[in-house]
Parts: structure tokens; sequence; C-alpha cells
């Protein structure tokens, strides 16, 4: 597999709490490559949080970072990034994914999300007065560009080295 793999990375997009972190961490380790979130990478090159990022210079810088960091992640090689939700919809971003890496749609239902994510307040736009109707937007809005991944794995709320194994299964 890994030598099938080449130079492309595998790249996890998805939703906030669809497990993209945790899984991609899994893959990665399975296949002893390096894995790189690229939350956190945006978050060690601006040395702020994501939160302090989005309240400082707003979304669109925010996305602007992002995708060079997706870049250039994806540029390096071989190895398994996990991308923040948003990260997906830039379609320069899609582009640069369908070109050097293997991209994967971690998909879950409304419940298992927000099920994750209200175990980590965290996400700048969750922070609405109705987050469960705001993450039910997101899914509306994001679903269909998702779907444009290579590879679409179903994230219920199953144990995370069953959802592991079905990834490396499908590669
Ligand atoms: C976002 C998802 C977050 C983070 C930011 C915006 C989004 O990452 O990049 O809060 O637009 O869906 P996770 O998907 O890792 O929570």
């Amino acid at each position: 597999l890994v030598s099938r793999l080449g130079s492309r990375a595998i790249v996890f997009v998805g939703l906030m709490g669809a497990g993209k972190t945790s899984i991609g961490r899994r893959v990665a380790q399975a296949l002893d490559l390096p894995f790189v979130d690229s939350d956190h990478e945006i978050e060690t090159v601006s040395r702020l949080t994501v939160p302090e990022l989005f309240e400082r210079y707003g979304e669109p810088e925010f996305r602007a970072l992002e995708h060079r960091v997706i870049e250039r992640l994806v540029r390096e090689g071989a190895g398994v990034v996990s991308t923040g939700g948003g990260a997906f919809m830039n379609a320069q971003t899609r582009t640069i994914v369908a070109e050097h890496a293997i991209s994967v749609w971690l998909k879950a239902d409304l419940d298992v999300l927000m099920d994750r994510v209200s175990k980590r307040q965290t996400r700048p736009l969750l922070k609405t007065a109705d987050p469960r109707a705001t993450m039910a937007k997101l899914m509306d809005d994001r679903y269909p560009t998702y779907a444009q991944a290579d590879l679409t794995i179903e994230s219920r709320d199953e144990k995370r080295e069953v959802i592991t194994a079905e990834v490396i299964e499908a590669l």
C-alpha cells in the first residue's frame, strides 16, 4: 500500500467532529507515516490558536493561511494530513489535494458530530445560539463538495480501530 501511494499524501476531509484527527493519526501510525493536523500546523506557524486567529484577523485570513499550509504539507509528499472542516471548501485547496494526495471524506451523521464537538467547545463557527442547527446547515452546504473526495468512509459511532481499518482497506 505504501508503495502504491508513492509520494502522495493521504488527506482527511469532513466536518468538525467527524474524527479526522483521531482517525488520521491512527492511519498514520498503522502505515508508519508522519501525521500532521492542519489546524495544529496553522497554530504553530501563526503562534495563535484557531479561535484567536478568527477573532483577530477574521475567517478570510484564516482560510488563506489554511490554504498555504495545506499546499505546503501535501507538496512535501507522503504522510497523513487531517484538515480543518472548511479546508476542502476552497477550490484551490481541492485542486492541490487532487494533484498530490488521496482524499478521504470521513462522513458522519448529525448526532455523532454534535456528540463529538460538544466534548471540546473550541470551534468559532459553532459559537451560535443553536450549534446543532448551524451544524445541520454546514452539512447541507458542504456535503456535495466533500463528496468530491476520492474515498468516502462512514465514521459511525463505532470503535476508532474499526474506522481506521476501513480506511486502510479502502486505500
Ligand atoms: C472549521 C473547522 C475546524 C477549524 C476551524 C473552522 C470549519 O477544524 O479549522 O474552526 O470551517 O469547519 P476541525 O474540523 O478540525 O474542527
